[in-house]
């Protein structure tokens, strides 16, 4: 393992990191940009009410979800920092229907961009913990400049990551060499290396699910969480403990630093909708981000960043964290499938639910 000793910068750590990859000068340098983006939305969200940016902007995503006010200024941060620069092709956000792309010859780059810029933002006015997530794909050499470019599979992703604005603000980011983590050190200004090749511990008993869905989750989501809370008296022969933040990348970045699983698990609430997290600008980074760190990344039954993306703004069921419970999730999966999970009566209703998800 590299020791990285002193204050490591985080411009200073990709230097290092990227001297052997090809236009890694760039990715590097689209990497400072997307932090600077961060230390930007950083100051803007720390000034909490003060700010005088809480609220609804009045407008819905192509979601169908409210905007607040923050969630555009973030993306408008996201876009001014990385859209000049010659780094980047186009972008892709959360707040917006369509891709942005960079029209002049001299200031395209080589990488797409795609971002949720400000994560949990329903959490913000209540001084909750928020973030941005990104992931960083090649463009296409053949590129048409529409949404296809941007569609394609999580193990594609050059980079990705997400910064957290809570007590401190970090930065966690992944490049394919392990996953590393940067705190934002605010009188200087700099990202600074405090969490090397961060490891998520195999062994967990902590899990994170919005429970007020267990009406709507499938048997062996429901077969899961039962057998948790069952704990030292059930099949786990101990007991676990539960947290849900509302905030993905909080309720991720405990996992990473501490052990356990994240689930937004298919549902049936709205049958449209096959999960409540997105595929490119939210599953996807961070299972690159939660792999890089040793643990797993599924829908539950196949891996994320095996998912062939259809659509921009595409939902996807999302089971992540400690390695040997993503195991566990996805054998109920199969034995579910299968037939197999016969001795499994769903203690909610009593009895076996006829509840089949599709191959
Ligand atoms: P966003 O604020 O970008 O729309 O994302 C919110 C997401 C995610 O951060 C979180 O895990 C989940 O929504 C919370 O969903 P519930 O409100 O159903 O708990
Ligand atoms: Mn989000
Ligand atoms: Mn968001």
């Amino acid at each position: 393992m590299r020791m990285y000793t002193g204050r490591t910068t985080l411009s200073k750590f990709l230097i290092e990191q990227l001297q052997d990859v090809d236009d890694g000068g760039q990715l590097a340098g689209l990497l400072v940009d997307v932090a600077a983006a961060v230390k930007t939305i950083a100051a803007l969200t720390g000034r909490g009410a003060l700010g005088g940016h809480h609220g609804e902007a009045g407008s819905a995503n192509v979601h169908g979800e409210t905007q607040t006010r923050l969630d555009l200024l973030a993306d408008e941060i996201m876009v001014e920092h990385c859209d000049w620069n010659g780094l980047v092709a186009g972008m892709v956000s959360e707040e917006r229907d369509e891709p942005i792309w960079v029209q002049s010859e001299e200031q395209k780059g080589g990488y797409l961009l795609i971002f949720d810029p400000l994560d949990g933002s329903s959490n913000v006015a209540m001084n909750v913990s928020v973030g941005t997530i990104f992931s960083i794909l090649r463009c296409p050499e053949d590129s048409r400049q529409d949404a296809s470019d941007f569609l394609q599979v999580g193990s594609g992703q050059v980079a990705a990551g997400y910064a957290i604005y809570g007590p401190a603000t970090m930065l966690v980011v992944t490049v394919g060499k392990g996953t590393h983590g940067f705190t934002l050190d605010r009188e200087v200004g700099n990202f600074v290396l405090t969490h090397p090749d961060i490891s998520i511990p195999e062994e967990t008993s902590e899990f994170a699910i919005n429970t007020s869905n267990e009406r709507f989750w499938e048997p062996p989501v429901q077969r899961y969480v039962s057998e948790c809370k069952a704990g030292s008296t059930g099949v786990r022969k101990r007991d676990f403990n539960m947290r849900w933040i509302a905030s993905m990348v909080a309720d991720v970045h405990r996992i990473l630093m501490r052990g356990g699983v994240f689930m937004y698990p298919r549902d049936t609430k709205d049958p449209a909708k096959p999960g409540r997290l997105r595929l490119l600008y939210e599953a996807n980074p961070i299972a690159f981000v939660i792999e890089q760190a040793g643990g797993a990344a599924s829908t539950g039954r196949v891996r994320l960043m095996d998912v062939p993306p259809e659509l921009l703004h595409q939902r996807i069921p999302v089971i992540l964290g400690s390695r040997n419970e993503i195991e566990r999730i996805e054998r109920y999966h199969r034995e579910y499938d299968s037939g197999d999970d016969k001795p499994y009566v769903n203690p909610l209703f009593k009895e076996r639910s006829l509840f089949r998800a599709e191959a």
